[in-house]
């Protein structure tokens, strides 16, 4: 019997990541998506392969060009019989969201678009291919943030991106459930990794996280990592267009 499948974008650092290899410790074959770091999403591939002797393989793909998701799942045919889990992980930042990273005076509609086009629009083509190939059930989870609940500056395009993804993953949910594929999100409160670091009051944030949170620190990928799998597992199974809030308890006493 052929070991099952994650499929997830952006897991060169940070979240998607610290996914890929809590799946790969269960002895879970890894296909996972890069952008600009091709040598480091090699050196993970080799690095989960040979820890955990599973198939691990990388894939190029830009959530700004969500038609292409048909392209990059032919290319995880060729080395993978079967798809199990799906997680939209990657986010853009930097020049990509000028307009959609700022106060809501400054938003400008190609900023708030990007941010529309690589978190709902990724979301949906790569969950729609992901979801043919799941023959048997399966499991597909969205990353979002609890910048939709509560006020983070700057943060108003991506917050109403990632409640936007909410949305739409409980439409999926209810649609794909008679093909036995669960549809879930985890919303993640601050967590320590470069997208963080991208905030321009990064050290701020993190302080306050840690302030806020009754555990006393900020999150890990780890943190998250762990959700996405519990959520894709079997003692998840009638878990379905739910959204996990892991936020170490920060949005309520925000
Ligand atoms: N960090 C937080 O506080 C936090 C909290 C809640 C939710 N989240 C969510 O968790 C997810 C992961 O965030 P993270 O903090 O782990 O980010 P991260 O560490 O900065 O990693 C971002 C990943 O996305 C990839 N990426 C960047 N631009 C891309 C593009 N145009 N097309 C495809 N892939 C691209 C990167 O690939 P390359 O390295 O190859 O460029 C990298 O693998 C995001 O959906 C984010 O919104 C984050």
């Amino acid at each position: 019997m052929s070991k099952k499948t994650l499929v997830i974008t952006g897991a060169t650092k940070g979240i998607g990541k610290a996914c890929a290899y809590r799946f790969a410790k269960e002895g879970i074959n890894i296909a996972f998506t890069y952008n600009s770091n091709k040598d480091m999403a090699k050196e993970i591939a080799l690095d989960l392969e040979e820890k955990f002797n599973i198939k691990a393989r990388y894939y190029p793909f830009n959530i700004l060009e969500p038609e292409t998701a048909k392209e990059l799942f032919a290319k995880i045919d060729k080395d993978f019989d079967n798809i199990d889990y799906f997680i939209s992980n990657a986010m853009i930042y930097g020049r990509a969201v000028v307009g959609g990273y700022n106060k809501f005076m400054k938003l400008k509609p190609r900023g708030l678009n990007n941010i529309y086009t690589a978190t709902v629009d990724a979301f949906v083509t790569c969950s729609q291919q992901a979801a043919k190939r799941m023959t048997n059930g399966g499991a597909i989870v969205s990353l979002s943030s609890t910048g939709n609940l509560v006020y983070i500056e700057n943060y108003a395009g991506h917050g109403t991106n990632k409640a936007a993804v909410e949305a739409m993953v409980r439409y999926a949910a209810t649609e794909l459930g008679e093909k036995g594929i669960r549809v879930n999100a985890v919303s993640g409160g601050p967590i320590d990794t470069d997208a963080l670091k991208a905030f321009t009051n990064y050290e701020e944030v993190a302080a306050k996280t840690a302030q806020l949170s009754p555990l006393g620190r900020i999150g890990q990928p780890e943190d998250l990592a762990g959700a996405c799998y519990f959520l894709c597992s079997d003692e998840a199974s009638w878990i379905t267009g739910s959204t996990l809030i892991v936020d170490g308890g920060t949005t309520f006493k925000k």
